[in-house]
């Protein structure tokens, strides 16, 4: 029942104590915000609620429909000779309300404040929570590692598809039908004559399609093969091509180019050595060989006790080859050379198998940072 219903209006001075006395019976539960020094238990959502409390009961006390309102307008009601008591009456009554409850919003305003900063609080001192960087996979890593040598060289990196028509991945490598090579390099067929890419040998051709000759290029990329997953093979691996084509270059330029990017790679003592070999695409061909980084020669473990660490193939580029992109044989020569880059880091980092680098195991890729 709000404090107006419950008056009398004809008898103003009731009306105005009631009121007085409901007043102070309701501020009871605010009165502990009466004292500023007072010290209060509170938090942000309580004080909040109490606040809104506060204003809805001075609302109710002091609005235009509160029974202090309705004793002003009863005033001139009161008898003559009481009119001015009753309306010094009404006038106190009202100040101490005002007074009582402006403090208490006050002091609830100032707490409140306190509480809100203390929430919004920002410790800067706190340690921060370091964010978990990931770091590039160690097959890119060497990748990288190589692309630098090479592009110090004066060879462009050449990028290209990893589905192929069988003339890039055979035809023009003069590999052709029924070829023996064709089955050591037997890769994933598509229904529609595509197949995944066996070896980075592709991209000589591209690159000679599109370049001609002269070109000095590196093409690092991922190959495909029907090979049975072993501790030194996968079916996904990555090789990296290397292609120098132009008047007068022999086999000086790549056993030079080849000893040259190997020392950059494993310290100025490596030495390369080359065995005879064959490639469809390149004629004389070679293998090539370097002395094992962790021995210097010696014979452990990674060489397997040999001293020497197989790397790749390579050779001067088939006259076939350059036939088949339309670069004069009689005036242009060339060497190529290709090699595995995931047998290359299993070696760098004495991995037992090569499978390792695919499983993304977290645990193994952070060592590699
Ligand atoms: C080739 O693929 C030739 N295209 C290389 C070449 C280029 C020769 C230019 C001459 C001129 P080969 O099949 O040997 O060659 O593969 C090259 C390297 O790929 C190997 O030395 C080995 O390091 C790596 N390799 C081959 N098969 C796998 C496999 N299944 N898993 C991981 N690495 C492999």
């Amino acid at each position: 029942m709000s404090p107006v219903e419950r008056l009398d209006p004809q008898n103003p001075k009731q009306q105005l104590e009631s009121a007085r006395k409901a007043f102070e019976q309701e501020f009871e539960r605010f009165a502990r915000f009466a004292d500023a020094s007072a010290q209060m238990c509170l938090s942000l959502a309580e004080g909040e609620t109490e606040l809104q409390a506060l204003r809805d009961l001075r609302t109710r006390f002091l609005g235009k429909k509160s029974a202090l309102a309705a004793a002003k307008k009863s005033i001139g009601r009161v008898a003559p000779d009481e009119r001015a008591a009753f309306g010094q009456l009404v006038q106190a009554t009202e100040a101490k309300t005002i007074e009582t409850l402006e403090q208490a919003e006050q002091n609830l305003s100032r707490r409140l404040e306190a509480l809100r900063i203390e929430h919004d609080r920002l410790d800067v001192t706190l340690p921060g929570r370091r964010p978990r960087l990931g770091h590039r996979h160690p097959i890119t890593l060497l990748r990288e590692r190589i692309e630098d040598i090479f592009v110090g060289l004066g060879y462009v990196i050449e990028d290209d598809r990893e589905i192929e028509t069988d003339f890039y991945n055979f035809d023009a490598l003069n590999i052709p039908q029924n070829h023996p090579a064709r089955a050591e390099q037997d890769t994933f067929y598509t229904t529609d004559g595509f197949a995944l890419r066996s070896q980075t040998s592709t991209v000589q051709i591209h690159a000679m399609q599109r370049r001609g000759a002269p070109v000095r290029m590196i093409a690092p990329g991922r190959v495909f093969r029907r090979d049975t997953p072993d501790p030194t093979h996968n079916p996904m691996f990555f090789q990296v091509e290397g292609l120098c084509v132009e008047e007068g270059i022999t086999m000086a330029h790549l056993k030079g180019t080849v000893a040259e990017f190997l020392r950059r790679m494993f310290g100025p003592k490596t030495v390369t050595r080359f065995r005879p070999s064959y490639f469809p695409f390149t004629e004389p061909s070679a293998e090539f060989d370097f002395s094992c980084f962790k021995c210097a020669g010696q014979g452990c473990r990674i060489c397997k006790y040999s001293g020497w660490i197989e790397l790749g193939g390579s050779g001067m580029v088939h006259p076939n080859v350059l036939r088949a992109v339309d670069v004069d044989p009689d005036r242009f020569s060339g060497f190529a050379f290709g090699l595995g880059i995931d047998r290359m880091c299993s070696l760098m980092y004495g991995l037992d198998d090569i499978r390792l680098l695919f499983e993304n195991d977290v645990r193994f890729l952070s060592q590699f940072s």
